[in-house]
């Protein structure tokens, strides 16, 4: 996993997808008035900048050395202590961790006020089946149901949910992880209605959960 990530970091950092989208504006007004940040799966490091620029503290951690992260480490285990963060964030990452609720306990351990995430829902199962097809690191989406569980159980209190729609590139999207031929095909084919005018829109949720 971690060498498929490195592999994949320069289109990850220069990925229009990634570096873009209101989602960056809202997590970033979330986080006003924190003075720290973890930034946990950081990838292209693009939240993490966006958190910099506004002034915060940022510490940057994933698992791919070739994603440049300040600290190499899996979500799943954090190697810092209790209440090291004012915020701990994670964006458009938790589909690919093998365990998310321990991701999720593991980002409320070490957050002294929010946690905040941003990530794709569950579609379906055509979609998961579509996902798994271009990249086969994807493990699944969750239904906002699930995350409001997640985040629940690891005793934070969830104070906003936002659900919105993500237009992104088809073809790029496909390319990033090296998706082609029948997989590209059978791909789109499950992905219906979503695959249109050169773009796929998938659904996402943006969920503020604190403590207290
Ligand atoms: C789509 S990229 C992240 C995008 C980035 N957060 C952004 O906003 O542009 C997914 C990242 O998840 C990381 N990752 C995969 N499994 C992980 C795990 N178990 N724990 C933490 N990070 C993981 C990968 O190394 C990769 O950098």
């Amino acid at each position: 996993m971690t060498d498929v990530w490195s592999e994949r970091a320069e289109m990850y950092r220069t990925s229009d997808a990634h570096r873009e989208g209101p989602d960056l504006d809202l997590l970033v007004g979330w986080a006003v008035g924190a003075r720290t940040a973890l930034d946990v799966a950081t990838g292209g490091g693009h939240l993490a900048g966006r958190l910099r620029e506004a002034g915060i503290e940022v510490v940057s951690c994933d698992p791919a050395p070739g994603m440049h992260p300040d600290v190499i480490c899996r979500a799943e285990d954090l190697p810092f202590a209790d209440g090291s963060f004012d915020v701990v964030s994670t964006r458009v990452a938790a589909h690919h961790y093998d365990d998310v609720e321990q991701a999720v306990a593991e980002m409320a351990r070490v957050a002294a006020d929010a946690v905040l995430i941003v990530d794709n829902l569950f579609m379906g199962d055509d979609v998961e089946e579509a996902e798994k097809l271009r990249d086969p690191s994807h493990v699944r989406n969750h239904s906002e149901a699930e995350w409001r569980e997640f985040v629940t159980r690891a005793g934070l209190r969830v104070e906003e949910v936002r659900l919105f729609e993500k237009p992104i590139a088809f073809q790029p999207w496909l390319d990033r992880c090296g998706c082609d031929g029948d997989e590209a095909e059978r791909a789109t084919a499950l992905l219906g209605d979503r695959v249109n005018g050169g773009l796929v829109t998938l659904d996402r949720i943006a969920l503020r959960a604190v403590h207290g």
